[in-house]
């Protein structure tokens, strides 16, 4: 059969041999898909020996999305975006590099909450490599305006110089008290600060009549950013469950040529939060 696998430390936690296992099973491909854990100091020892015992791909997570970009031989045009390697296929002609975070993100608002990005102006909190690699995808999806906001305002001006050149859209960057007086329809939370139970801190008012307030995280109820998105007036609010689901099909998409249904594993995970 062949082996897959997500790569990551700590990595007992992770939810993607349930969804990949769950995605085999419902498309009938022959697969395992386990959870491996990669010593701080020997991340690329451990994929190749991986690959060397027949290993056909990983993904990757927290904290060697960076080496796993420099690890592979070539790279998607998201994953180069992103500067950050979440997939790894391991091919005859060596080894590619993409990032199905961005994408996982834009399927989930536009599918899942059914919520448009065209046209819309959108609100991306935080400038690390989670706000990073979905700077593109935004772009692509072609929103009236992008703003890049971080507490650390120079990151987000950096972050939005760099899709400067891109031949889309210019995104904005400034920190979160500029945002004062401004509308949005999406508003996405990037940053990591319901890692320590806290929210991003926002100006009031930021919340267009039927935005969507989504954060990249998740858990049990809503986040910190959930519940003040919900105090403020936002019309729609999602954690990032669904985004964690939708990568991973993007990713078992690319491995095997066979796109999975995401609805019925989501609400198999919701349900065991
Ligand atoms: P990740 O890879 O998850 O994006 P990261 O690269 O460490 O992690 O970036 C964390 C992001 O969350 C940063 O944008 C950080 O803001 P700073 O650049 O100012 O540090 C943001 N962040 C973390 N805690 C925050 C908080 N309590 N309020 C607002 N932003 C926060």
């Amino acid at each position: 059969m062949d082996r897959y696998a997500v790569i990551g430390n700590p990595i007992s936690h992770s939810k993607s041999p349930r969804i990949h296992g769950l995605f085999a099973a419902q498309t009938g491909q022959a697969l395992t898909y386990e959870a491996l854990l990669g010593p701080l100091d020997a991340f690329t020892a451990t994929v190749q020996a991986f690959r060397a015992a027949g290993g056909k791909g990983l993904n990757v997570t927290v904290p060697f999305k960076l080496e796993a970009f420099d690890l592979a031989d070539r790279h998607t045009p998201r994953a180069q975006a992103a500067g950050a390697v979440n997939t790894l296929v391991f091919g005859t002609d060596g080894i590619l590099g993409d990032n199905t975070d961005g994408a996982g993100i834009l399927r989930d608002i536009t599918v899942n909450q059914a919520c448009p990005v065209e046209g819309r102006r959108v609100l991306l909190l935080g400038a690390g490599g989670a706000a990073r690699g979905a700077v593109l995808p935004l772009l692509e999806a072609a929103p009236a305006s992008l703003v890049i906001a971080n507490r650390t305002a120079s990151k987000a001006a950096e972050l939005a110089d760099e899709f400067a050149s891109f031949g889309l859209l210019r995104p904005r960057g400034c920190g979160l008290a500029e945002l004062a007086g401004q509308r949005f329809d999406v508003v996405i939370n990037a940053t990591s600060a319901s890692l320590s139970d806290a929210a991003p801190d926002l100006p009031a008012g930021l919340y267009a009549p039927g935005s969507l307030a989504y954060d990249m995280m998740y858990g049990k109820g809503d986040t910190p950013f959930l519940r003040s998105a919900r105090a403020q007036g936002a019309a729609h609010l999602s954690d990032g469950l669904g985004m964690l689901v939708e990568q991973a099909a993007e990713s078992f998409t690319l491995w095997r040529g066979v796109r999975p249904a995401t609805a019925p594993v989501l609400a198999l995970l919701r349900a065991s939060l």
